[in-house]
């Protein structure tokens, strides 16, 4: 195996250490100008959550609902949220998924906060600077306490007259839509089964999906042309209009779909499952009208081949830090005893050396896996340019990610700017994989 990491080093002329005060850590200042502060009390509790089939789930929530409350904001609003913890044991923290929130707001427990105990509480405040689809969740003991329900959507707008193209009008139909498994059964927002939605026919409908799991999810439109507008919450550049496409969506990632509603029904199908998802009606539709084709065999998008090249703000030949990590298995510790489990250059969790970077630096990660079990990988704090993928370059659309699928056998090659200082967990979203073993820490110098 390669050493854990291969730094290439800043060279002579790179500027020196910025220092960073820990006042900069947090998400302390006003809204921008025109934004308003966004309140939010979000109390961890189990509850019994009854789904609309009937079915009864003994979940962990955030104010006794899965998902969580629905957290929105306009671009430049002070998003502030108390989180309050009434039972659940082991405690809970929230932590802003692809949000590039100050470090100190980030939900790491014993890394960022302490997790918060039954009876404690801990306010979390940060600027929503950054547009598009995010999600939350704990992120103490995650592969139980997501699992269990502990997880809400952070969607942000752009303030109005900054974006006004089409799909950002008043009228439009905007569903964010996280999709989560409780015991096998697919679970869309808070829904099971087939779920209806009116769209009248014209209307720009966008679809704001999130995979809430530690598994994919394939997601297929059926019943009109749609763009893919925005990956992890960042928009792609000039997005083709596509059809009978697969969408392979990362545990832990974002798509938006947009389209204009057709005068016929659309449907949402997860998974291929043709009798649940979602069916958006134009008015006058009769029920049981909506026909979903077999979904199985249509082709999957390939991310790096759509929408057009633009320019990038850096040059990506030019690292100042290159880290490689090979995920595979080994032993890791496991709930305090050594275990077979997941590993990254051969170690788990907590062994394994933290990737040391300046504020500034141009960093690049390889990814490789070498095991048999897809690893989505993520880095909190920073959004991922992808570069590669098996050593085909990425030429279509730049995309960042910050939750991106490495199949087995596969290599990526993925690059960011370090301008968040702190202390960032690093790992895969498969939520039970890091538990056990895969995951380390970016730490800024
Ligand atoms: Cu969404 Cu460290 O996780
Ligand atoms: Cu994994």
């Amino acid at each position: 195996l390669p050493a854990d990491s291969a730094t290439m080093g800043g060279g002579p002329g790179r500027s020196s250490r910025v220092p960073v005060s820990v006042a900069d850590l947090r998400g302390s200042g006003p809204p921008a100008p025109g934004g308003t502060v966004r309140r939010y009390v979000l109390t961890a509790k189990k509850a019994t959550v009854r789904l609309p089939s009937g079915r009864e789930i003994d979940a962990w929530t955030y104010n006794g609902q899965v998902p969580g409350p629905a957290i929105t904001a306009t671009q430049g609003d002070l998003i502030e949220v108390r989180l309050c913890n009434a039972d659940i044991d082991g405690g809970v923290t929230l932590h802003w998924h692809g949000y590039d929130v100050p470090c100190g707001e980030d939900g790491a427990p014993g890394v960022t906060q302490l997790t918060v105990r039954p009876g404690a509480d801990f306010l979390y405040r940060f600027r929503a600077d950054q547009v598009g689809t995010y999600w939350y969740h704990t992120h103490h003991a995650s592969h139980v306490g997501v699992r269990k329900g502990l997880y809400g959507t952070l969607v942000v707008k752009p303030r109005d007259g900054q974006r006004a193209d089409e799909y950002t009008a008043a009228d439009q139909v905007d569903l964010t839509l996280p999709v989560h498994t409780f015991g096998g059964t697919v679970v869309i927002a808070d829904r099971d089964g087939q779920t209806e939605h009116p769209a009248p026919p014209a209307t720009p409908v966008r679809l704001r999906l999130i995979n809430t799991d530690s598994e994919p999810h394939r997601i297929v439109l059926a019943g009109t042309r749609f763009q893919l507008a925005a990956v992890d919450g960042r928009d792609l550049n000039q997005p083709g209009e596509v059809s009978d496409v697969g969408l392979h969506l990362p545990a832990g990632g974002r798509y938006d779909l947009v389209f204009l509603m057709p005068d016929t029904s659309v449907a949402l199908a997860v998974d291929d499952d043709r009798d649940g998802g979602l069916r958006l009606r134009p008015h006058g539709d009769a029920p049981g009208e909506t026909r979903i084709e077999d979904t199985s065999g249509l082709p999957e998008l390939d991310l790096l081949r759509y929408g057009a090249p633009v320019a990038v703000p850096f040059d990506t030949r030019n690292a100042d830090r290159h880290f490689t990590m090979v995920l595979d298995r080994g032993v890791a510790m496991v709930d305090g005893r050594p275990a077979y489990a997941h590993t990254i250059n051969g170690r788990g969790h907590p062994s394994i050396p933290d990737q040391i970077v300046a504020n500034g630096d141009l960093v690049r990660f390889t990814v490789v896996n070498r095991s048999p079990e897809t690893h989505p990988w993520h880095l909190h704090g920073h959004s991922l340019l992808i570069l590669s993928r098996d050593g085909k370059p990425s030429i279509g659309s730049p995309v960042w990610m910050d939750t991106f699928d490495v199949r087995p056998g596969e290599k990526w090659e993925v690059a960011f700017r370090a301008t968040n200082p702190g202390i960032w967990m690093n790992h895969c979203h498969n939520l039970p994989h890091a538990h056990q073993g895969m995951m380390l820490r970016l730490h800024y110098d």
